[in-house]
């Protein structure tokens, strides 16, 4: 009988279960696909709850639907390291004591790697940084195309080249989003330029639109299937990128097939009409009805909150625009706040800090290094002289948005220390920048004469000198809303270096920056190393690399010209660059970096994909699996590698292809894929890469589709773009 009772409270119980199981609105069961949660979210909204889920509530966050325990949106800079807590309405901080982060290498580094096992560890643990802190969407990566070496925003972004930048994005994105914190790629499109970002209207062909600053964002939707992106402030053919016909609703959102939600970038929306019909899901940032102050600023008056629900009311905008935004919203936040079995993250670890020490060894770039002078292991050098400002400087502060607070940030001059022992290195400052990073140009208070005199006298009296200078983040340096003013090393570096080598000529520059720098010392000095903004673990990877306990084995992202005219843009005048204020035009076209170096037969200073090793390397003859392909086809490029020296090492090998008579212009090469290869001393590999035939077409602008011309096409592997091994010709029918 007790066995009977309890056997039917059993039954009873599942009953309830079930009953409660099955009263479970689809929206809140994690069992159910996401669209049929979104659907069901989306029946049980008011107009205003939808209406709400499209514009910010605070500074970095936007709404969720309370009545229904849908959560908010949390947000956070992005794209090198998680930024502190903000304030509710300003850009103040919140003053949190828990939110100092782990800052990884800048996006150039990453770039600069051409690994994209590099890119994904760097995802995987960023991502989880955000997560540990609770943000749903990280604010990047940023993969606006490297055009001028002027544009303060260079740092952020993956460098000149379409493709490199197209497969380096992608794994960053699936190792953020693999924690349920969604990436958030920006900024689309076209933000090649910090001056006058917020207005200027870029002109360019569809030709250079498709071909060179859309390929990287395609990337981004298409493989990295990246759940939100955000707009950018410049405007496209007279609109306002943030909500424009072209790039959001035709290429984005139909071509592409993007099923994210687009952000605004912070302020980026100027009318609600178009804002609700060119595309944009969620308004961040605005500054509505010209006020700009806490006191007269609400929320409310966003483009996409009141005046928009009035257009609504008004049926002068279909509820359907509504509810596609809301969608958009909802399959966001299921996809991070409200996915099951989200990570939980993690929060500056060990493992962090080793990713960020790996990306940056990875990273950095062995510009120059003649007579073996790099590595300075361990003893050679008695007296190592340490001269320059960003030899102790923190590079994770400033720059703008990107701008960190760091929980430690290992300085050049700190990793020489603790590699070489205190007891054989000199530090001194030689030059100094602005008191503050937003004294814009004002000259530092410091005699930059005195410092001249005390750097020189350190080195005389020193075995080797390590000169660390190049930009900093520092308004019109390497700077978000402002360009650099001048190609050549700011705050007398130049004369700096002069008046070093003439009393010691074994100098190194080490070179801290996202951007090329003119270079007059060129052929005076002995080594130069280009080492980017490497963050938290920047100053250990820098003695790791010079003290040859890593062989370097990065590669330029991008171009170095000897002068700025050099560069495509430049050599257009101002139309072409910066534009007369209204208007800018893309004259080079499609010959941006590399492509306009190789084809105009210009030589650079460095070339795009260049970079040395202490070790040497011999390629073998460049071979294909047939000669004659179909346009479907793909070519299976190979050819052999040998690590032709004493000590172990990576190269990072490229395949470039071009076709010598066309019916349009077509680039001297044009990056087609790279591979980095590890290779023991003495050690033989036989590198395979694919190259798929369609990726061989331009955008043909008579029937806007991409076309592969059939003729001849020819394939070279290369040490960089300017460093050509072999080729071999195909047919294409
Ligand atoms: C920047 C974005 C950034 C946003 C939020 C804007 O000024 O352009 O890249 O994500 O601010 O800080």
């Amino acid at each position: 009988m007790k066995k009977l009772k309890t056997a039917l409270f059993c039954l009873l119980l599942a009953g309830l279960q079930t009953n409660a199981q099955s009263m479970k609105p689809i929206y809140l069961d994690n069992s159910q696909p996401i669209e049929r949660r979104v659907e069901d979210a989306l029946s049980r909204m008011t107009l205003e709850e939808k209406v709400a889920l499209c514009h910010a509530q605070s500074k970095f966050s936007s709404h969720g639907v309370p009545r229904l325990g849908i959560p908010e949106i949390w947000m956070s800079d992005g794209p090198h390291g998680v930024r502190e807590e903000i304030q509710w309405d300003s850009w103040g901080n919140a003053g949190f004591t828990n939110d100092s982060c782990t800052a990884y290498p800048a996006l150039t580094c990453l770039a600069a790697t051409f690994n994209p096992e590099m890119s994904h560890a760097y995802g995987v643990a960023i991502g989880e940084e955000a997560r540990y802190r609770r943000k749903d969407i990280l604010l990047g990566p940023g993969v606006n195309i490297y055009r001028t070496p002027m544009n303060g925003r260079n740092f952020e972004y993956m460098g000149e080249d379409p493709y490199l930048a197209s497969v380096m994005v992608v794994p960053y994105i699936k190792g953020v989003q693999q924690n349920g914190v969604a990436a958030c790629v920006k900024h689309f499109a076209l933000n090649n330029q910090e001056e006058w970002r917020g207005h200027i209207n870029v002109n360019l062909s569809d030709r250079a639109l498709y071909e060179i600053y859309l390929p990287a964002f395609k990337a981004a939707v298409e493989e990295g299937k990246v759940w939100s992106i955000m707009g950018s402030y410049n405007q496209l053919r007279g609109q306002h990128c943030c909500h424009n016909d072209l790039l959001l609703n035709k290429i984005l959102k139909t071509d592409w097939q993007f099923d994210g939600a687009v952000v605004t970038d912070w302020g980026g929306a100027y009318d609600t009409k178009q804002a609700a019909l060119n595309g944009l899901d969620i308004e961040m940032g605005s500054y509505t009805n010209g006020l700009s102050s806490k006191a007269k600023f609400g929320y409310e008056d966003y483009y996409l909150a009141k005046p928009f629900l009035d257009l609504l009311k008004k049926g002068e905008v279909p509820v359907s625009v509504v509810d596609d935004k809301a969608r958009r919203v909802l399959r966001l936040i299921f996809r991070t706040a409200m996915t099951p079995n989200r990570p939980y993250g993690r929060f500056v670890c060990e493992d962090h800090s080793a990713t960020a020490r790996k990306v940056a060894e990875e990273g950095i770039v062995l510009l120059k290094n003649d007579k073996q002078f790099f590595p300075v292991p361990v003893g050679k050098y008695q007296r190592i002289a340490v001269i320059g400002e960003n030899a102790t400087r923190s590079v994770t502060e400033g720059g703008g948005s990107s701008t960190l607070k760091v929980k430690y940030e290992v300085s050049p001059l700190d990793g020489f220390i603790s590699k070489y022992g205190k007891e054989h290195v000199t530090y001194s400052m030689g030059y100094a920048s602005g008191p503050s990073l937003y004294d814009r140009e004002e000259p530092s208070k410091l005699n930059a004469d005195s410092l001249i005199k005390a750097a020189v006298e350190t080195a005389k009296n020193a075995d080797v000198v390590y000169f660390v200078g190049g930009l900093n983040k520092n308004h019109f340096q390497d700077a978000e809303g402002g360009d650099r003013k001048n190609y050549s090393l700011p705050y007398g570096q130049d004369k700096l270096i002069d008046a070093i080598l003439k009393v010691n000529k074994n100098i190194a520059i080490i070179l801290i920056s996202g951007n090329a720098v003119s270079m007059p010392w060129v052929k005076d000095v002995p080594a130069i190393v280009q080492t980017w903004y490497l963050g938290s673990e920047g100053g250990n990877a820098i003695a790791n690399v010079l003290s040859g306990a890593v062989n370097p084995s990065g590669k330029l992202p991008f171009s170095f010209p000897k002068k700025l005219e050099d560069n495509a843009a430049h050599s257009f005048g101002k139309i072409a660059y910066p534009g007369d204020s209204i208007n800018e035009y893309y004259k080079e076209d499609i010959l941006v970096g590399y492509r306009w170096f190789d084809t105009k037969k210009i030589a650079p200073q460095f070339a795009f994909g260049y970079g040395l090793s202490y070790t040497t390397f011999e390629y073998g003859k460049i071979t294909t699996d047939k000669t004659t392909y179909k346009a479907d086809e793909t070519v299976k490029v190979s050819f052999t590698l040998k690590n032709t020296g004493k000590v172990d090492g990576a190269e990072a090998v490229q395949v470039y292809a071009s076709q010598p008579k066309a019916s349009v212009i077509r680039p001297a090469k044009e990056l087609k894929a790279f591979k980095k290869v590890f290779l023991k001393a003495g050690e033989t590999q036989t590198v395979s890469v694919d190259v798929k035939v369609k990726d061989l077409a331009f955008y043909n602008e008579k029937n806007m589709s991409w076309t592969v011309e059939p003729g001849e096409f020819v394939l070279r592997n290369a040490a960089s773009s300017a460093e050509v091994k072999s080729s071999v010709a195909i047919q294409v029918k």
